[in-house]
């Protein structure tokens, strides 16, 4: 039933995906790399979650197409960079070798600009599908702030920051909360903004945010000592080899495993209280991002 649910959106995120990208008067060698990293695929959990909010709403997921597209662009961008050789240093995302490995480190870094940049006129487009304009500027804001200096952005600085060293449990919570879970908590808000939500709805659904944020970086932290390269499309042993505190690192992978499943069940307590009709895929989402092995 997920896997449909999730073929299905994918389908729908990909085909306006290549709608958005279809941008003329462009070099075309910063076409190519930005194409590059999108159309290689990825899970697409972050547009998903803003479409399955709208649809817990009974509202129509294509309202929120834009706005999912425009988190996957900001996404992307952030894998590009990540894997750069200033950064992790990585030669394989999404199955494929790294952007900067295909196109060179320069081209790299434009590519991200670029989507990061592309992602805000995307965002726009929101209007057209029916998202109240007041309201698409609160969500402009807010994936400003998610993915910035505050949220992403600030959390990839502190990642970098602590490398080379053993970080307290509270600094590496700091790390996760930013770098990853602020633009899950991001798609989450956003989606229900475009549908409408009270503030206690809104309040609730940020805290399942909060939750499958935590739950998906402790995942993914597993999976680079646990998973299986072929599976995952990226290389796993990354974190140790820039030595990078994890959950493993720190709390082993038995205490690990136990954070992650209190994590998704605090999500789905906190779905609960959004009190949603049509909750369901929502709450198979986190059990999803606990059992997911790429
Ligand atoms: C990887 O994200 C980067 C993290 C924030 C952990 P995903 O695991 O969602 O990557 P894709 O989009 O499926 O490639
Ligand atoms: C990446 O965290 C977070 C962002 C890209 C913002 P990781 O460095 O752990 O992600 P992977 O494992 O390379 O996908
Ligand atoms: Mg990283
Ligand atoms: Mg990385
Ligand atoms: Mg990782």
């Amino acid at each position: 039933m997920l896997a449909q649910y999730i073929a299905d959106r994918s389908h729908a995120v990909n085909k306006s995906l290549q709608q958005y990208l279809a941008l003329s008067d462009v070099p075309a060698g910063l076409l190519e790399a930005m194409s590059y990293s999108i159309e290689a695929g990825g899970k697409r959990l972050r547009p998903i979650l803003v479409l399955a909010v709208l649809d817990a709403f009974g509202k129509p997921y294509e309202m929120g197409l834009a706005i999912a597209c425009a988190v996957e662009m900001i996404h992307t961008y952030s894998l590009i960079h990540d894997d750069l050789p200033a950064m992790d240093n990585d030669d394989f995302r999404r199955g494929r070798p790294t952007n900067h490995k295909v196109y060179g480190e320069a081209m790299a870094i434009l590519a991200g600009d670029a989507l990061l940049t592309q992602a805000f006129e995307t965002l726009c487009e929101a209007e057209r599908a029916g998202v109240p304009a007041g309201d698409v500027l609160r969500i402009s804001r807010e994936m400003a702030v998610y993915a910035g200096p505050k949220g992403m952005v600030g959390g990839q600085v502190a990642d970098m920051e602590g490398e080379n060293r053993t970080l307290t449990l509270g600094e590496l919570q700091y790390i996760h909360r930013h770098k990853t879970g602020d633009l899950l908590v991001f798609c989450v808000r956003a989606g229900a903004i475009a549908a409408g939500a009270t503030p206690h709805q809104l309040a609730a659904l940020t805290r399942y945010g909060e939750h499958i944020g935590l739950a998906f970086q402790v995942k993914d932290d597993i999976l680079d000592v646990a998973g299986d390269e072929a599976k995952l499309g990226k290389p796993v042993g990354s974190d140790e080899k820039s030595h990078k505190s994890t959950y493993p690192s720190l709390l082993g992978m038995e205490r690990s495993k136990e954070v992650l499943s209190h994590s998704v069940s605090e999500a789905k307590k906190a779905l609960r209280e959004a009190g949603l009709a049509n909750d369901a895929v929502l709450a198979e989402l986190a059990a999803y991002i606990m059992e997911r092995d790429h």
